[in-house]
């Protein structure tokens, strides 16, 4: 087994990168035009987008959601990956930051397939599990508040359709350190691995993404 060190890990991230990049001017400049907007460069890396969107693209694809816009860097690659009639649910704190992301939305031709919920996550959630049918949604991405991740599952799970996908950011570990230092989400990532409906891994790509299958 090569010895795995810090160099070939920042390489090997690099590589994915220039590999498995942005395929089109819109997504390859939309974290500079979101950094140069003021707001934080924490988007998912363009080989985590293109994940998403193979996820999302393997689901009947009729309705997602994600908790966590930002700029809606990886809510492009989310709508991008669902089915023609279907519809991408985003939920944002910061109107600065849902703003921003409404306009990416609208000047990638989204903007009639993606609608960006402002509020808290765990609020818009409780409106929307009275405003949704229950095992409707086909892809759900978790990337707001880490220490919420539990919550959202336990909201959302009824609402996830059978064979529905959900992928979660930063379950080994967040901006501020990694998940053997005490950051990142271990509670729900043992919360899904022990529920038996559905199937979870994780993969370390970034700071660890969770995918799990809705049985
Ligand atoms: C890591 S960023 C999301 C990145 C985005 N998914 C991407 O990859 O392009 C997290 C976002 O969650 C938002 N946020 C923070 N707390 C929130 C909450 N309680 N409810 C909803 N969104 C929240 C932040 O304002 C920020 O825009």
């Amino acid at each position: 087994m090569p010895e795995m060190t810090p160099e070939r890990w920042q390489w090997l991230n690099r590589y994915a990168r220039s590999v498995f990049g942005d395929p089109d001017e819109q997504l390859a400049t939309l974290v500079d035009r979101a950094t140069d907007a003021g707001l934080p460069s924490i988007a998912v890396s363009p080989d985590v987008g293109r994940l998403l969107q193979i996820l999302a693209a393997s689901t009947p694809g009729r309705l997602a959601l994600e908790l966590g816009t930002l700029g809606g860097y990886s809510g492009i690659w989310i709508a991008r990956g669902l089915a023609p009639d279907g519809k991408l649910i985003t939920v944002e704190l910061e109107p600065k930051h849902a703003d921003f992301a409404e306009a990416e939305f609208a000047s990638a031709g989204l903007a009639d397939r993606v609608e960006v919920r402002r509020g808290a996550a765990l609020e818009v959630l409780e409106t929307l599990a009275e405003e949704l049918e229950e095992g409707t949604v086909d892809f759900v991405f978790l990337d707001a508040v880490k220490t919420e991740y539990p919550d959202y599952f336990r909201a959302i799970k009824p609402l996830m359709a059978p064979g529905a996908i959900l992928v979660a950011d930063n379950v080994y570990g967040t901006g501020q350190g990694w998940i053997d230092e005490g950051y990142g989400t271990d509670e729900f990532n043992r919360l899904i691995a022990a529920d038996p409906d559905f199937l979870a891994t994780a993969v370390a790509m970034r700071e660890g993404v969770l995918i799990a299958r809705r049985m």
